[in-house]
Order: structure tokens, then C-alpha cells, then sequence
């Protein structure tokens, strides 16, 4: 059976690469981009693509129905920073729009859905140092409280349902083709940018706060193949710990400058850093290697290497 996907938030840091990658497996005319603002050209001219407000419940029924959709991957959400700037919404959205795509598969109308949950499920009360799958969560932001009230949805509508919902705490996400959201992570991505612009950047992070992050290609991959995987390797409902790389501002700043030599970090921590402050430094992954094959591709090395090439080139072009 062909199957259809729909993809809400596609404009943003993972929508944008999700929907080239799927596009490439299951055809350009089988992934649907759907966001409240249009996304970069190469998205917006290579297939489908449905302004799609996800607080609107009877649109996005009507949409399932007008592609038959068959999988949904749910994107659209306030993240950390962002969300404790506006909590209202923060809840609203981030909430809704999960109950409004789990009901779809509730109801028989699509078979697959994919929800991302976040390191920020943690607290300080979790232990910060290699942090199990099972351990203790006492999440202290808005953003946090709403994932992982959300992982608990999707096990409970897996459990009363039988819905096939499938999910991944991604670390702070790294990539070079769009731009971040507005999480705690963000100076990751940010500080490539500044590198090759101004040769400095300004931190908003203290320089020793460890977190685990993890390259956009990576990301993506574990993603599909998590959504490929036979049901019965999905033994988790909730939400898989993936550790990709954990390392410091300062180490960061570190490794660019093996590339950019005169590169110069300041760090001015703000509100953002209390909120890193309350996750882990690094994550066990054991279960989703062990349930449906993960394995890591992008050491920092790497990753540091790849988004240097690839944001030259795009500077280059713009200019
Ligand atoms: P993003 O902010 O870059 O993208 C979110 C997209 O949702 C935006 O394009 C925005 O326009 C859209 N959106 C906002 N309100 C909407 C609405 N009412 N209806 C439809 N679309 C709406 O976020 P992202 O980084 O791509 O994250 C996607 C998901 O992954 C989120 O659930 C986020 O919590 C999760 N996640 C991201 C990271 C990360 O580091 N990027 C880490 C952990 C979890
Ligand atoms: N990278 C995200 C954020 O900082 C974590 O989910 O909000």
C-alpha cells in the first residue's frame, strides 16, 4: 500500500530536512508540507505543501481526507525558550495539537504517527550523567511539562487505543539548511554562523554546561528508521532516549577554532541558562539500540567539519 505522509510544522529546523529526505523515499506527490508559513524553495517547489493552522482540527481532517493520509509527523510546537516566554500558548499548542493528531489515528483515519519528545522531559532531579530511559522526571519548564505530559498520551492512547505512535527525545538538534526555533540548544547552530560571519560569537551559555546534542542527519535518519521499524521492535510507547554527542560551549567553540583559528567566544549567560541547567549532560541510549538497531554516524569532529563545508558554500551563494 502506498503509503501518504503529512507532515504539520514543516517549515521549521526539522520540518525543512524531514520532508526533502521523505520526499526522496516515498515521491514528492506522497509527502505533504503543512505549516502556518511557507518554507524554503526547495521544499515549497519539489511537492505538496497545505497551510495548516493544527488548532484547527476540522481542516486538518479535511486535508487527511483530501490526500488520504496514512502517517502524520507532528512538528509544530513552542520550544523552550520560546515557551517560557509566552507559557499560555506554550500549552495550548503544544498540547492540542498532540491530542488532535493522536485522535486521527483513534478514529482509524491514519495508521502511523511520529511525535518528538526533547531532553527537557528531564529535571535536576534526574541524574545528569549518562540519564537512563526509566528514571526520575520532574521537568521545570512549561515546554518540558508539555512533552512529557505527551509521553505519557502516547503510551496511554498505544495502551486504551492500539494507536502505532512512535516517538524520539531528541537532543538540541544541529543543522546548516534551516534556521532554529527558538530553543535553549540554539547557540549550537548559532555559533557556526557567527563563526564564519564575524569570527566571534556571544554566548548565551555559561561555557561548561555539558548537553547532549546531536547532527541533523543523524536526527533524521533515527527518525525514519524508528517509523520503518516492525511494531512489535518498538517495545517503548512513550519516548526513546538517543544520546548523540554531548559537549560544552567551550569545547565547541574549541573545535571550530581547529578550523577558524582567530575565532572568539564571550559567554553572557541569560535566562536560558537555568533551563540548561536543569537537563542531563549526556543520555543512555542502550534500549533504542538494542529495540531497533540505532547507531550514531556524526562524532563532534565531524559534524563540526560538515556544517563548516556545507554554511561556507550557502554564504558563499547569498553572496
Ligand atoms: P521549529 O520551531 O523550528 O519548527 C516548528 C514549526 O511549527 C515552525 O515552522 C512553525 O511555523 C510551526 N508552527 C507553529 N505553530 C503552528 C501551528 N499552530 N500550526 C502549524 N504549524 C505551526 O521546531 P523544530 O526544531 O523543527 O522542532 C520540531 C519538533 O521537534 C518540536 O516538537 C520540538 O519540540 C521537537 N524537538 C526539537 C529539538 C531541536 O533541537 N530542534 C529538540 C527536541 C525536540
Ligand atoms: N532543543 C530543544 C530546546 O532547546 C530541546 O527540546 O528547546
Amino acid at each position: 500500500m502506498q503509503e501518504v505522509i503529512l507532515i504539520i510544522g514543516s517549515s521549521g529546523q526539522i520540518g525543512t530536512e524531514l520532508v526533502i529526505e521523505l520526499r526522496k523515499i516515498y515521491g514528492n506527490e506522497n509527502v505533504i508540507a503543512s505549516d502556518i508559513r511557507q518554507s524554503c524553495d526547495e521544499v515549497m517547489n519539489s511537492g505538496p505543501f497545505e497551510n495548516l493552522d493544527i488548532m484547527d482540527e476540522k481542516l486538518l481532517r479535511n486535508i487527511v481526507a483530501k490526500y488520504k493520509v496514512t502517517q502524520v509527523y507532528l512538528l509544530a510546537a513552542l520550544l523552550s525558550a520560546t515557551a517560557e516566554q509566552n507559557i499560555e500558548l506554550g500549552w495550548e499548542l503544544n498540547m492540542r495539537s498532540h491530542s488532535h493528531v493522536l485522535d486521527l489515528a483513534k478514529d482509524g483515519l491514519v495508521k502511523k504517527i511520529f511525535w518528538p519528545s526533547s531532553i527537557a522531559v528531564f529535571g535536576s532531579t534526574t541524574p545528569m550523567e549518562n540519564t537512563p530511559q526509566y528514571t526520575v522526571m520532574e521537568p521545570s519548564t512549561v515546554y518540558g511539562i508539555t512533552k512529557q505530559a505527551g509521553e505519557r498520551w502516547n503510551e496511554y492512547y498505544f495502551n486504551k487505543f492500539g494507536v502505532d505512535v512512535r516517538s524520539i527525545r531528541y537532543p538540541g538538534l544541529i543543522g546548516w539548511k534551516a534556521a532554529p526555533g527558538g530553543g535553549t540548544t540554539d547557540y549550537a547552530v548559532d555559533i557556526f554562523h557567527k563563526a564564519i560571519t564575524d569570527g566571534k560569537y556571544e554566548c548565551f551559555l555559561a561555557e561548561n554546561i555539558g548537553l547532549p546534542m546531536m547532527y541533523m542527519p543523524d536526527a533524521i535518519r533515527a527518525t525514519i528508521e524508528l517509523m520503518e521499524a516492525p511494531a512489535e521492535q518498538v517495545k517503548i510507547r512513550s519516548s526513546y532516549n538517543l544520546a548523540g554527542v554531548s559537549f560544552t560551549p567551550k569545547t565547541l567553540s574549541e573545535e571550530i577554532s581547529k578550523h577558524i583559528p582567530n575565532f572568539k567566544m564571550r559567554y553572557q549567560p541569560d535566562f536560558r541558562q537555568e533551563i540548561a541547567s536543569s537537563w542531563p549532560s549526556s543520555i543512555d541510549d542502550t534500549h533504542a539500540q538494542n529495540d531497533w538497531g540505532w547507531k550514531l554516524k556524526y562524532t563532534l569532529e565531524k559534524m563540526t567539519l560538515d556544517m563548516l563545508r556545507n554554511l561556507k558554500e550557502k554564504y558563499k551563494k547569498i553572496a
